[in-house]
């Protein structure tokens, strides 16, 4: 059979080569401890199960569910952003419910790039965000980030020529895999940028609450980039149940922005799917709307797992930066793995049973890193990093 074309870049990747050597090790009798997927291991709160659970024999329920539908969702959604960042936000055009913030920042580049045109992303960055432009028929310019810079781009390195071919730019902080936070004074510079070069301001934010200090001297250290574009001329942000409320199974997020930007992905997804299911649109209002303190207790969750797993890491010698937000430690091998990412995460995973990403897969400029998703306890996070000495 012969397929498109836009399908061979999206066929070759290193995360596809860590799952055949995860299935190795696992074929060989190994017991795989597996760190190299951001999925939340905790549970989801009470009564958001409860209210997915109370929708489940109701039929009213069960069918298509349609935009109008989603109104309750979105007021929601609305109202969190709100009181979150102290912007007002209109449910009825300015956000779109998702099937997670994947699925919402991969379908926008269909409806801002044509063929040709340019999508100007950090490397490394988010796999699914390169996905969505490649889909698109786009190209990609990678905004090198550097430790120096404290992972963020330069816009002035940008090449005038690929400016006048570009549409959009997507941006993520606390960003995933590096672990850096940006500035509400960076964002502006984002937001000028962007509005002198007439291009979209994709922020993709589902780190929102996995902060270890959410506020110094009562400023928000992680900032929405609404706050940079409080009469979003040219920003969306996305956000995801996930990660605040380890849904990530349930599939579930949106879009706050723009407008336009929001009536596009609209459009775009409307030929594509009919919403999330209506009952975990309803636990995902539970969670939006109900008592929050089941984020603070993850957010504390995984601050003991950084600093044990640090802690251990310093005793066998490997010292990495202590990230301020999200669920990972962005880690630079060791000189004697040095730019050998995926080698060095396909025989860690095949000697020892321990699977972590390769900093390749984010991106050229994550080589030479590792990434470690904090998803098991910290006696498990302590047996792997004894694991890890056995290898180095
Ligand atoms: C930057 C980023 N965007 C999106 C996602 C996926 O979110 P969702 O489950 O809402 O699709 C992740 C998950 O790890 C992520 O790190």
């Amino acid at each position: 059979m012969k397929f498109a074309q836009r399908l061979a870049p999206l066929r070759s990747n290193v995360f596809a080569d860590m799952d055949q050597a995860k299935a190795r090790a696992k074929a060989g009798g190994l017991d795989v401890i597996d760190l190299s997927l951001g999925s939340s291991d905790l549970p989801v709160e009470p009564h958001v199960l409860e209210a997915i659970a109370q929708s489940l024999p109701d039929a009213s329920t069960h069918g298509y569910l349609l935009f109008h539908g989603t109104r309750p969702f979105r007021t929601a959604a609305a109202n969190w952003y709100t009181q979150k960042f102290g912007i007002p936000v209109d449910p009825e055009t300015e956000v779109l419910p998702l099937i997670g913030s994947q699925e919402g920042t991969a379908h926008l580049p269909l409806a801002l790039l044509d063929p040709g045109d340019f999508a100007l992303l950090t490397d490394p960055g988010y796999p699914s965000h390169i996905g969505g432009v490649l889909l698109a028929g786009g190209q990609m310019y990678p905004m090198t980030l550097r430790e120096e810079n404290g992972y963020l781009p330069v816009f002035t390195e940008i090449p005038m020529a690929v400016l006048e071919q570009s549409r959009m730019m997507v941006l993520s902080y606390p960003h995933n895999p590096t672990t850096a936070i940006a500035s509400l004074s960076f964002f502006q510079s984002a937001v000028e940028f962007c509005q002198r070069h007439n291009l979209a301001l994709v922020h993709d934010f589902p780190y929102v609450d996995l902060i270890f200090d959410p506020t110094v001297h009562q400023t928000q250290v992680a900032p929405s980039i609404l706050q940079a574009d409080p009469q979003k001329t040219v920003s969306i942000e996305f956000f995801s149940l996930s990660k605040s409320y380890n849904m990530g199974g349930f599939r579930v997020g949106y879009a706050i922005g723009n407008r336009e930007l929001i009536l596009a992905l609209r459009n775009i997804k409307a030929m594509v799917d009919f919403n999330q299911y209506q009952g975990i649109l309803q636990g995902a209002i539970a969670a939006l709307t109900g008592p929050q303190g089941g984020v603070g207790r993850s957010t504390e969750v995984f601050r003991r797992r950084r600093d044990a797993f640090i802690q251990a890491l310093s005793r066998i010698g490997w010292q990495v930066p202590i990230p301020r937000a999200t669920m990972y430690i962005w880690a630079k091998l060791p000189s004697k793995w040095e730019n050998r990412s995926l080698e060095f995460c396909t025989y860690l995973v095949e000697n020892t049973g321990v699977a972590v990403s390769p900093g390749a897969g984010f991106g050229k400029s994550g080589e030479g890193f590792v990434r470690f998703a904090l998803v098991h306890e910290p006696e498990v996070l302590e047996h792997v990093v004894d694991r890890i000495a056995a290898v180095l």
